[in-house]
């Protein structure tokens, strides 16, 4: 699979899957810009790219429209083109509030399964949520993906070529407990993707996306308790977590010629897993 010649726009490119897209379509001789919020994750994921790999590191917010706009003409003016759209970036949780509540919510259910015995009380997570977390959670994943897929389209579309990768998850068929906003952001993301698909088909540009289970990134480690991570690998034929390169597998077939009559589609990456928490 050569992504010779091809300019690839990674977002989450700082760690875990994002950071193992940009390494493998490095591998594969694409020109990587590898844009994140955080600019020594970056860093580090240029270091890993091969000796003489043509990239650049770019900080950006996705879920700032204006900025993702600049940067995506930017990207244009510098290469002279936009082969591929990797929107990868994302957060568990909306903000440290919300993860503390949410841990202490799990610390509970995982005493009751310690002591093999229902929990004193229904979980909280739904009804907690506040208006600020919804909105932020949509903001990065939803709207985050939505920003930087419309900013790609006026060039791939110059260009009668282009393919677009999104990330969804596991959780938008699974509707795992405690990740309401998550999971509605995650599936809004599989409609968002075919949507874009039926559209921009007839322009050459291809849209689909990917849909991991348990990856073993940093979100997941500092998002579930360890209860809850033996309870998904118990529920997941594989029995394991997938290295964030068995993701980005999946996302360099969509994004290269390999995958050039997929459209509209979301492959899931999830060890088989099919019963959610
Ligand atoms: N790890 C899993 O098990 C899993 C499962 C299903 C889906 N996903 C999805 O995969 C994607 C990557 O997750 P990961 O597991 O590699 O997590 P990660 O935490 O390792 O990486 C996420 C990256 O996104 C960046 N980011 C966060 N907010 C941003 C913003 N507003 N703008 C730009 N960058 C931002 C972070 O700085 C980080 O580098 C996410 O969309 C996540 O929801 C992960």
């Amino acid at each position: 699979m050569t992504l010779e010649g091809r300019v690839a726009f990674i977002t989450g490119a700082a760690s875990g899957i994002g950071r193992a897209t940009a390494v493998l379509m490095a591998e594969a001789g694409a020109t990587i810009v590898a844009t994140d919020v955080n600019d020594k994750g970056l860093e580090e994921t240029l270091s890993l790219l091969p000796k003489g790999s043509k990239s650049e590191k770019i900080v950006l917010d996705v879920s700032d429209s204006a900025a993702v706009n600049a940067v995506v003409v930017s990207v244009e003016e510098r290469h002279g083109r936009l082969d591929i759209m990797a929107n990868v970036a994302g957060i568990a949780f909306a903000s440290a509030e919300e993860k503390r509540k949410v841990h202490e919510e799990m610390a509970l259910i995982a005493q009751s399964l310690r002591e093999r015995r229902p929990p004193r009380r229904p979980p909280e997570f739904f009804h907690h949520l506040t208006d600020d977390d919804f909105k932020r959670m949509l903001k990065v994943h939803l709207y985050g993906t939505f920003y930087c897929m419309r900013a790609a389209i006026p060039i791939m579309t110059r260009q009668s070529k282009g393919a677009i990768v999104n990330c969804s998850s596991a959780a938008a068929f699974l509707a795992p407990m405690s990740e309401a906003h998550y999971t509605a952001a995650k599936a809004a993301i599989v409609a968002l993707t075919r949507n874009a698909a039926t559209e921009l088909g007839p322009r050459g540009i291809r849209v689909n996306a990917v849909a991991p289970g348990a990856i073993d990134t940093p979100m997941v480690r500092d998002g579930l308790m360890p209860e809850f991570l033996d309870m998904l690998m118990q529920t997941t034929p594989l029995q394991r977590m997938a290295d964030p390169r068995e993701v980005a597998e999946a996302i360099l077939f969509l994004a290269s010629d390999a995958g050039s009559y997929f459209t509209g589609q979301t492959l899931e990456p999830n060890g088989g897993i099919h019963s959610g928490l």
